[in-house]
């Protein structure tokens, strides 16, 4: 086979790239090792900042976002006595959309199969090679264990943080930096109608715990866990429990329902760069992970996927490569941006064992951002997004 790019990975760096790439005739190629029903179930984040949306309309993926989107103007911040509100329409004039991201996954597959562009699901065995030459090539097996090559000019590595992408860059030239945090988060998706028309972010000495949403009958909630708990030592009723104590408020109740799914998941800052090597670009997980406080993640795939594909149609109208080369730079800028933005929001909420002073600085924070204009519009204009080219 031959192709101009060959994407391995069909999460949402992966799936806009060739949406953006198809859009400006560029063809592509796309290997995902899951099938088409797991990664469109798969339940992953759910806030998409304004850019994202944006750019999702405009290259006409954008009909149910529109439809079923939820539009939130802004957040609750909570501490003991306190639930402030932030209004990020009137702080920085952005809002934010409640949708989930396998919806959005399940769009973006629709339009790349309606258009009866390649994807192949279900392979197994994806490699790279001659990535510093300019003939590269992807190896796979497909559904029928067929072995298979892709011809292409470039690869995208768009395979989340355990793909093959990232380690096919050599050591000698890759560096990465990485925080552990010492705890996860334990989340629900319940069948309950949303006990708060925006998402509450809580502060409490118990850990932190949110309310989020996928829909007016779906709530979606969170809170902190220790990393040594599993999920047997949290039976439903025990949750709703613990998130009743932590997202308490005076003349506010929690409505609770059945659990229809739940799972921990640990929380991690990581990125690693370059994130181009020869012919292989990489973008989304793959490069970067993200605590959850900031709902970044998603967003960054997007933007990375918006500066990759950015990069790679200006290269072809250029005849070179020498628009590829920005890439790395700008991805790496507004990387860094939003790893500094969900490490903050995640220090300013979490609990980390009982330090007394830890927890001050906590609440003075929360304190400073309910009644400083200028700390609220910083974390409004972070939250929203920042624009693509930051
Ligand atoms: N070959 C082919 N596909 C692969 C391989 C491989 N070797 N390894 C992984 N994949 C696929 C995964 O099954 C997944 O569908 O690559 C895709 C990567 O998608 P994501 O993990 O969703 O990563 P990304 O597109 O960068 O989006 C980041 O996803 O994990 C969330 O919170 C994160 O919201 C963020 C977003
Ligand atoms: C979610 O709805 O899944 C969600 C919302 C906000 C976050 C993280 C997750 O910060």
């Amino acid at each position: 086979m031959r192709t101009q790019v060959a994407i391995i990975g069909a999460g949402p760096a992966g799936l806009v790239l060739a949406h953006l790439l198809y859009n400006a005739g560029i063809e592509s190629v796309i290997l995902e090792n899951r099938s088409r029903d797991y990664i469109e179930a798969r339940l992953r984040a759910g806030v998409l900042e304004q850019g994202t949306v944006e750019l999702l309309r405009q290259n006409g993926v954008g009909v149910r976002l529109d439809r079923e989107g939820l539009r939130h103007d802004g957040i609750y911040l909570q501490w003991p006595g306190t639930r402030q509100h932030l209004d990020f329409l009137e702080l920085c004039g952005r809002s934010v959309w409640i949708y989930g991201q396998t919806e959005v996954v399940k769009d973006l597959v629709a339009a790349r199969l309606g258009a009866g562009q390649p994807m192949y699901f279900e392979v197994s065995d994806s490699a790279v090679h001659d990535i510093d030459t300019d003939r590269p090539a992807v190896t796979f097996l497909d559904v029928d264990g067929n072995a298979q090559r892709i011809q292409c000019d470039l690869i995208a590595g768009c395979d989340g943080f355990h793909g093959i992408s990232r380690s096919a860059i050599p050591a000698a030239a890759s560096r990465s930096w990485e925080r552990d945090y010492p705890y996860g988060w334990l989340g629900i998706l319940a069948q309950a109608p949303p006990s708060t028309d925006e998402l509450i972010y809580a502060w409490h000495s118990n850990g932190f715990a949110m309310h989020s949403m996928r829909s007016p009958s779906i709530s979606r909630l969170y809170f902190q866990v220790s990393l040594d708990e599993t999920l047997q030592d949290w039976s439903d009723d025990r949750i709703w429990t613990e998130l009743t104590t932590r997202l308490a408020h005076e003349g506010w109740e929690l409505t609770t329902g059945p659990v229809l799914d739940k799972s921990i998941t640990p929380m991690r800052s990581f990125v690693s760069a370059p994130m181009r090597y020869g012919r292989l670009f990489l973008a989304g997980d793959a490069a970067h992970i993200v605590p959850p406080t900031g709902a970044k993640g998603l967003n960054l795939a997007v933007a990375d996927a918006k500066l990759l594909a950015d990069a790679i149609i200006a290269s072809y109208g250029f005849r070179g490569v020498s628009p590829l080369d920005a890439y790395q730079e700008t991805a790496l800028r507004r990387v860094w941006r939003c790893t500094h933005f969900s490490w903050w929001m995640t220090s300013m909420l979490h609990t980390e064992g009982s330090d007394p002073f830890a927890r001050e600085l906590q609440l003075a924070q929360l304190r400073y951002l309910s009644t400083s204009r200028a700390a609220a519009q910083s974390l409004a204009e972070n939250y929203t997004g920042l624009p693509f080219g930051w």
